[in-house]
């Protein structure tokens, strides 16, 4: 490609390429740029590479971060959600692709209500979730998934404790993702793990051999094959949600939270005040999915621009919270709207502990209690279709 060349010979300045996929909902196409990002001065640069033209002049864009750019990814730049399908030039790759990886972690029915503790450890490892997902296998299910063990003594055992109840998929992404949550889980039988990794997730939380909290892909065949089978990305859908849709509310841990690590404080303290999480998956929204979700808003609420945007910004994670009465509790959990009136007011929700400003205020809930199932059915039944 020679204008891409030209473009990489005459800039001295440092600068990091990749080549981005972008789905056009209005023309139900997906669309190729380059991207291009400067870290001097946090800028980007967008070239359409069938139109061969610039789309995006060199812009300042301070959402973008280094530590988001690496293939595989999914960036926000100016509310369009680009997929990094390649690295654009050998400097960018060296750079910054050298030692990503991509990796499965599920956490076993036996400590789903520690999951926030699990991701705390997680993203002090310096490792991201970029999907997650709660699923009860099936039997079927479960022997598929771990094919691997069919003819050993414990396969019964296992494939029953896995399909006992829920358990959270997760895809973990950063550097060696697959070695350092593997080095995380500690020896399979929680009881050497006490002996020999007493930091290690499965002595911490682990029982046994069997009920030992957690599973990692062991090699990159194991890891692709294991990320597809619970997020197919060709053909299927893979294990269903695990959404109730009656007595519940709709909570949304926002982007901006999730960027900031705060899932995992964020679900404890929602565990810690006694709520039952009964389903969980992280959803990537776009601007028309954010624009109808938020619908009630519009006009109402001067900050529904906003609120739209912030939505589409990345990964967000949505919960579905089970009990009686469950969307009034709930909101009060939630706190005020503005952060700092809740800091002032309510100084233990969620609002005042996590939030920042009335739009990134950490979490979404169901404002009318009749709402609360209609909120869970758009993520759980609509947009997991
Ligand atoms: P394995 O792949 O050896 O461990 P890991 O989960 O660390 O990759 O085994 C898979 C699962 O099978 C393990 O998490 C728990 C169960 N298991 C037993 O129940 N008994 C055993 O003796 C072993 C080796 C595993
Ligand atoms: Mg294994």
């Amino acid at each position: 490609d020679m204008t891409f060349l030209k473009l990489s010979i005459c800039c001295l300045e440092e600068r990091y390429a990749f080549l981005t996929e972008w789905y056009d909902p209005t023309a139900a196409l997906l669309r190729r740029y380059q991207l291009f990002y400067y870290p001097k001065d946090s800028s980007v640069e967008m070239f359409d590479v069938k139109n061969q033209r610039i789309f995006l002049r060199r812009t300042k864009y301070e959402d973008l971060h280094q530590e988001d750019l690496f293939v595989g990814n999914r960036v926000n730049v100016f509310s369009r959600q680009l997929n990094l399908i390649e690295y654009g030039d050998q400097y960018t790759a060296n750079k910054l692709g050298s030692k990503k990886e991509r990796t499965l972690a599920v956490i076993k029915p036996d400590v789903i209500t520690k999951i926030g503790d699990v991701l705390e450890l997680i993203y002090s490892s310096n490792l991201i979730v970029t999907k997650a997902k709660m699923v009860t296998l099936t039997w079927k299910q479960a022997a598929d998934f771990y094919v691997e063990h069919q003819s050993k003594p414990f396969f019964n055992n296992l494939v029953q404790f896995v399909s006992s109840g829920p358990v959270v998929a997760m895809e973990l992404m950063g550097d060696e993702a697959m070695s350092t949550w593997r080095r995380l889980l500690g020896p399979a039988d929680s009881a050497v793990a006490r002996k020999e990794a007493p930091q290690s997730i499965r002595a911490q939380f682990g029982t046994d051999g069997i009920k030992n909290v957690g599973h990692g892909s062991d090699s990159f065949a194991a890891a692709a094959r294991e990320l597809e089978f619970f997020f197919p990305s060709t053909i299927g859908h893979g294990p269903s949600n695990t959404a109730i849709l009656t007595d519940c509310t709709c909570c949304i841990i926002k982007t901006h939270a999730i960027s900031e690590g705060l899932t995992g404080k964020i679900l404890n303290s929602i565990s810690a005040a006694g709520f039952e999480i009964s389903a969980l998956q992280m959803f990537n929204v776009d601007r028309a999915n954010a624009e109808e979700f938020y619908e009630v808003y519009k006009g109402v609420v001067a900050e529904y621009p906003s609120m739209v945007t912030e939505l589409c910004s990345g990964p967000c994670m949505v919960l579905e919270i089970h009990g009686t009465d469950v969307p009034q509790s709930f909101r009060e959990l939630c706190g005020p709207v503005d952060p700092e009136i809740s800091r002032h007011l309510r100084p233990t929700t969620l609002r005042a502990l996590y939030g920042k400003d009335k739009v990134k205020n950490a979490v979404h809930c169901t404002d009318m209690p009749e709402d609360g199932v209609l909120e869970v059915q758009y993520f759980f039944k609509i947009l997991d279709w």
